[in-house]
């Protein structure tokens, strides 16, 4: 069964063959979907025969957005400790905890609603991909539970036991690795593509470099690939050893040296820039023309979580970095799709080109520039036709 997706005033292809963070324009298009996956792109004028269409009407085009970042399984709310911010408070982590109580005495079903009615709202505005994290369960059974729940809508499944140290291991740092590292990480394993740490020596909550590597390493052992939160409050060791480690992404890049980025530079890891955070913990953005300006391959993630970025809007992200982190359209629109993709090192998203995964998004526009343009306004959704199926893609 083929289908004619016409009507495309604006397509964005990010064709890989053109180079990272050129979109590939093509206007007046049309793009043919066979069972799930992109056969053809082109001209409307050249378009092959399909079996059915869609016209979109004169609208853009795009891949659907890769959310490379997200903690989406929790209960509870923070919306007081974001007031508190908003009057001054500073951001440390340490109401997470908040949500690690709350996430363990909910039910499954009150996890998993939660849950799917994020991701549905996430595809609502444009992603159709989407990592999910553990991390606010933090015993050996709420991890392995939220990460169970995590991978009945997503493949990108990443291990957070190593979030942040729970009250009862309170000044015991090296008893909770022990624990992360062994029995935790062996429940969790099964249900998880990644592990990840939140690598912040300016944090009592979280873990220095010593512990972030331990912990690290051990997921490697058990053949998760490594991720990591670093540099969200102050410069660290964080980047240096997400690169050391290749891993895949290392994501907030808020403080960085100038040695930093050199070595994002010379390595393979994306830097994963999270506006909503810094709008939400009323914190300066990172500098995201200093990165692109180095060579470094960067992704945007809207870091959904009650805390520090309860967005899901990845157009909201993406205006954000336009608008506060010096990118321009393209650049922002690049890596909140083939950029998101590359943090998840997942080759068959993030663009449209044959043999791609047929995750398009509609942008209720002519161009792709207005998701900067005009912020605020919900223009983009993913396309229709996978509709039934689960939306983050396995
Ligand atoms: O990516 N920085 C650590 N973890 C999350 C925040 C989690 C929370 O505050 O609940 C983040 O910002
Ligand atoms: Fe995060």
């Amino acid at each position: 069964m083929s289908t004619l997706v016409t009507g495309i005033a604006e397509l964005v292809t990010n064709d890989p063959s053109r180079g990272t963070g050129r979109l590939g324009l093509v206007t007046d298009a049309a793009v043919i979907v066979e069972d799930g996956t992109v056969a053809w792109t082109g001209s409307r004028r050249r378009a092959p025969a399909a079996d059915a269409s869609i016209d979109v009407g004169g609208r853009a085009v795009v891949p659907g957005f890769v959310d490379s970042h997200t903690h989406l399984v929790f209960a509870g709310d923070r919306a007081a400790e974001f007031e508190a911010r908003m009057s001054g408070a500073r951001y440390d982590g340490g109401g997470i905890a908040a949500t690690v109580a709350a996430t363990r005495a909910a039910s499954d079903d009150t996890l998993r609603s939660r849950l799917r009615g994020l991701v549905a709202e996430m595809r609502r505005q444009g992603t159709t991909t989407a990592e999910v994290k553990s991390g606010y369960g933090l015993t050996v059974e709420d991890e392995a539970r939220c990460l169970r729940l995590a991978a009945e809508v997503t493949a990108e499944t990443t291990f957070l036991g190593a979030h942040v140290v729970p009250a009862e291991y309170a000044g015991r740092h090296e008893d909770y690795v022990a624990l992360v590292t062994g029995p935790m990480l062996a429940a969790c394993a099964p249900f998880a593509r990644w592990i990840d740490v939140f690598c912040e020596p300016a944090s009592a909550h979280a873990f220095d470099g010593d512990a972030a590597r331990v912990v690290l390493e051990a997921g490697l052992a058990r053949g998760l690939q490594p991720r990591v939160h670093a540099n969200q409050l102050s410069a660290g060791p964080g980047v240096r050893l997400a690169v050391e480690l290749d891993a895949a992404s290392v994501d907030h890049c808020t403080h960085l040296s100038d040695a930093d980025v050199d070595t994002l530079a010379d390595g393979s890891t994306v830097a994963t820039l999270l506006p909503g955070v810094e709008f939400a913990t009323r914190s300066p953005y990172p500098d995201a023309r200093r990165l692109l300006s180095a060579g470094v391959t960067v992704a945007l993630a809207t870091d959904c979580n009650p805390g520090s970025s309860f967005t899901s809007s990845m157009p909201f992200c993406i205006a954000l970095a336009v608008r506060e982190m010096g990118m321009t359209p393209v650049e922002a629109l690049w890596a909140a799709t083939a950029g998101g993709a590359a943090a998840v090192r997942r080759p068959d998203v993030g663009h449209l080109g044959p043999g791609a995964r047929a995750d398009l998004a509609v942008v209720d526009a002519p161009s792709h520039r207005y998701l900067a343009y005009r912020p605020g306004v919900p223009l983009a959704r993913a396309l229709a036709p996978d509709d039934g199926r689960p939306p983050t893609g396995s």
